[in-house]
């Protein structure tokens, strides 16, 4: 069976409502990402940090999956072979109904252990991680998400579901951060590769098709294609 693997960024969120990372300026939701999103944030200040996966919590907890997330799981559904591969750290690939998603830095309804990755918990619905809540082994509890200067375990297993992909598929990422970033090379030379992306113009490294849409319209459109034609190709409407 031919394997999509998708390696999906902020962009595929943004029309559920979710801001994207780098379009506004330079803050992440009026926060400097050093204080938020670093080790060093975190030990500096872990009640600011806290509060701020809080509220990044409540806000995926109200989004919606939009039409591209639904697209792809449809495509599975229809017994196309789809890996999504996402840096996001929401959950709205799985509640459109994809069965296989890897994330990339982590989940933001689970809890880990600041002193054992390995402790992980998955939150109850509306449950919060509040100074003094403590893993198994008493230590803080963390939200699960890669900070920056931490390592992104799942890259390796993320590395191998691309080597034998038969399309890639990028989907709202500004291909800023590393190692998310190389992911897409590690497809073979004769992979056809696709970026859906408004920006995609700008962004699109050599050897990659751009389709200069938002999520929603070039995802549905390459899905409709693809279902309809029953295989994994290169559109006509994107060849030159
Ligand atoms: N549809 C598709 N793409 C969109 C849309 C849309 N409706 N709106 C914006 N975009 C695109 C932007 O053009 C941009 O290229 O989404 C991309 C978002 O890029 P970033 O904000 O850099 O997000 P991402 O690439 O996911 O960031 C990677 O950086 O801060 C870290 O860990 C964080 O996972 C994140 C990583």
């Amino acid at each position: 069976m031919s394997h999509l693997v998708v390696l999906t960024g902020a962009g595929v969120s943004a029309e559920s409502g979710i801001r994207t990372f780098r379009d506004g300026n330079g803050l992440w939701e009026n926060h400097r990402v050093e204080d938020v999103a670093t080790p060093e944030g975190w030990h500096r200040d872990p009640e600011t940090v806290l509060a701020f996966y809080n509220e990044r919590r409540r806000q995926v907890r109200a989004a919606q999956p939009n039409a591209a997330h639904r697209a792809l799981a449809a495509l599975e559904s229809d017994g196309f072979r789809v890996s999504i591969v996402t840096q996001n750290i929401d959950d709205l690939h799985e509640r459109a109904g994809s069965r296989s998603v890897l994330h990339l830095h982590g989940e933001i309804l689970k809890a880990r252990s600041s002193a054992d990755p390995r402790l992980i918990y998955r939150l109850d619905e509306d449950q919060e991680i509040r100074i003094g809540d403590h893993c198994d082994r008493g230590s803080q509890l963390r939200p699960h998400v890669v900070w920056f200067g931490e390592s992104v375990p799942l890259f390796p297993t993320a590395c191998e579901l691309v080597a034998e992909a038969d399309l890639v598929l990028v989907v709202g990422t500004s291909l800023a951060v590393a190692p998310a970033s190389g992911l897409v090379n590690e497809a073979d030379w004769h992979v056809p590769r696709i970026l859906v992306d408004p920006a995609a113009a700008e962004l699109t490294p050599a050897g990659i098709t751009a389709m200069t849409t938002s999520a929603t319209e070039g995802v549905s459109q390459l899905v409709d294609y693809w279902r309809q034609h029953r295989r994994l190709e290169l559109p006509d409407f994107l060849a030159d």
